[in-house]
C-alpha cells in the first residue's frame, strides 16, 4: 500500500539525515511521500488523498495550490525571481501590513520564521542594552539558539538540543505559560530582562489558549519595567483575522512576527513593529541583519496576493473556518463520548487538538499527561481513514478555507474509527 513511499524513503535516507528535511515530518516507520496538492487534500506518491490537517504546519490558510495566489506568482516568475534590488511590491507588502495592523508601523522581510524571531530578539537586546528573555515553557519560536531552551530537572534553564553551549541558553528564562505569579516574580526580581517573547496562542504543546487577562498582564508588567513584548504570531498572524492576535485581543505589543499564513506556503516572514525599534536595524540602525533572498519578489507576490485575498474575503472567510472547525470538534466529542474514550479538545478559531487526558491543557505540564500511545494509535487510525493530522501530540491541527463539511463528515468517521480501535484494545 505503501510501497513507493517506503521506496523513496529508502532512498531518502541515504543522502538526507533521517529521511527528512525537518525532523517533525518523521513518523514510524518511514513517513508518505507527497505527489501533489490540492484544496483540503494532499496525494502521496502511493496514489492515496489524505484530508490534510497539517496545512504546511499552518500555512495554508487559503488551502493548497489556491488559484489567486499561483496566478500572482506565475506571472511573477516570467519577470524573474530574484534581483537583490528594492522593488515596488516590497513597498506595498510593507504598507498594506501597517495599514492592517496598528502595532506594525514598519516591517522588515525575511524568509522563515525562526530568521523573524531571531532578529526580533536582536532588536530588542539593541534596545533596552539588555540580554536576558523570558520566553514560556512549549512556546516555539524556530530552531535557534536562545529558544531552544528548557527548563532541567533543578530548575535551571538548559539547551534542549546538543551543540548549543549553556552559556547561550544561560541567557533565556523559561516560565510555565498561563502563570501569572511567576512570570511576575521573574520580572520584578531581575532588572537584565530585554523581552518577554510568547505566542499569544500557543500552537507548539498543541494548542493551548491563554487565560483570561493573562495577555493583558504581560503587556501591563512590560510596559511598566520597560521590557520590549515580542509576540511571536508565525503561526497567529492572518489566520486569526486580518490584525492577527493583537488585533483580536486588542493588545499593542512592541513587534509582531509573521510568517506561515501571511504568504499562503510560500517562504516569507516578517519582523513588525514601533519605528523607533524597526529603524535600529541597518542601514539606519547599527543592529546588522541580512540575507540574500529576503523580499524576493515571489515570496512577496504570493503575500500581497494571500493578503489581498484575505482583506477581500475577511467576512466570509473567517466566520465559515470557525464554522466548520466548530462543527469539525463537535462530531469528535460526540463520538469520543459515544465510544466512552476520555479526553480534552483545545481549539481556537480554525486551529484544534485532542488530548488523551482528563485534566484541563492549559501549559505544558497539563500537555504532558496526555496519553501517547493513544495519541499514535490515533494518528496511525486517522492515517489509515484518509486522514493526515501533524505527527506528534505537541503540534497543532489546522483548517483551510478550503476544509468543506464533506472532509468534517469523513473526517469525524476517522476519529469514530480510530476510538473504536482503542475501545477494542483495551
Ligand atoms: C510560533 C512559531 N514561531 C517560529 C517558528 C519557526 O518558523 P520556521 O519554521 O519558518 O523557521 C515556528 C515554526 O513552526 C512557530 O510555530
Amino acid at each position: 500500500m505503501f510501497e513507493n513511499s517506503r521506496i523513496l524513503y529508502d532512498r531518502a535516507a541515504k543522502v538526507i539525515p533521517g529521511g527528512v528535511n525537518s525532523p517533525v515530518r518523521f513518523f514510524n516507520p518511514f513517513p508518505f511521500f507527497a505527489a501533489y496538492a490540492n484544496g483540503s487534500k494532499v496525494t502521496s506518491s502511493d496514489h492515496i488523498s489524505y484530508v490534510d490537517y497539517c496545512m504546511g504546519y499552518g500555512s495554508l490558510l487559503l488551502g493548497h495550490a489556491y488559484t489567486e495566489v499561483l496566478e500572482a506568482v506565475k506571472l511573477q516568475l516570467d519577470s524573474g525571481s530574484l534581483y537583490c534590488i528594492p522593488t515596488e511590491k516590497e513597498v506595498r507588502l510593507g504598507e498594506m501590513i501597517a495599514e492592517l495592523i496598528p502595532a506594525c508601523e514598519m516591517t522588515r522581510v525575511v524568509n522563515s520564521g525562526m530568521e523573524a524571531t531571531m532578529n526580533a530578539v536582536r532588536l530588542a537586546r539593541s534596545y533596552t542594552k539588555k540580554n536576558k528573555v523570558i520566553k514560556f515553557e512549549g512556546c516555539y519560536h524556530g530552531a535557534q539558539d536562545y529558544s531552544l531552551v528548557n527548563i532541567d530537572t533543578s530548575g535551571h534553564s538548559a539547551p534542549s538540543s546538543s551543540g548549543i553551549p549553556k552559556e547561550f541558553s544561560s541567557e533565556t528564562i523559561v516560565v510555565p505559560f498561563n502563570d501569572f505569579a511567576q512570570l511576575e516574580e521573574e520580572i520584578r526580581k531581575r532588572n537584565d530582562i530585554s523581552c518577554v517573547i510568547l505566542e499569544p496562542i500557543p500552537a507548539n504543546m498543541g494548542l493551548v489558549v491563554p487565560e483570561k487577562e493573562y495577555l493583558n498582564f504581560i503587556r501591563k508588567i512590560t510596559l511598566e519595567k520597560n521590557i520590549v513584548l515580542i509576540f511571536d504570531e508565525v503561526v497567529t498572524g492572518f489566520r486569526l483575522g486580518t490584525g492577527g492576535a493583537s488585533e483580536f485581543f486588542g493588545i499593542k505589543p512592541d513587534i509582531v512576527t509573521f510568517s506561515k499564513s501571511v504568504a499562503n506556503g510560500f517562504s516569507l516572514a516578517t519582523i513588525c513593529g514601533r519605528r523607533e525599534l524597526l529603524e535600529q536595524f541597518a542601514p539606519t540602525g547599527d543592529v546588522y541583519q541580512a540575507s540574500t533572498y529576503a523580499g524576493n519578489p515571489v515570496a512577496v507576490t504570493a503575500a500581497i496576493a494571500t493578503i489581498s485575498a484575505l482583506t477581500r474575503g475577511r467576512n466570509q472567510i473567517y466566520p465559515r473556518m470557525t464554522r466548520v472547525c466548530d462543527s469539525l470538534i463537535d462530531g469528535i466529542r460526540d463520538v469520543a463520548r459515544d465510544r466512552k474514550i476520555p479526553c480534552r479538545i483545545n481549539s481556537f478559531s480554525s486551529m484544534y487538538q485532542l488530548f488523551f487526558t482528563t485534566r484541563e491543557v492549559r501549559d505544558m505540564t497539563s500537555a504532558k499527561t496526555s496519553d501517547l500511545d493513544m495519541f499514535n494509535t490515533l494518528f496511525t487510525a486517522l492515517l489509515e481513514k484518509g486522514v493526515f493530522i501533524p505527527p506528534s501530540q505537541f503540534e497543532t491541527c489546522f483548517l483551510s478555507y478550503a476544509h468543506a463539511d464533506e472532509d468534517i463528515d469523513r473526517t469525524v468517521e476517522a476519529y469514530d474509527y480510530a476510538f473504536n480501535l482503542m475501545r477494542s484494545k483495551k
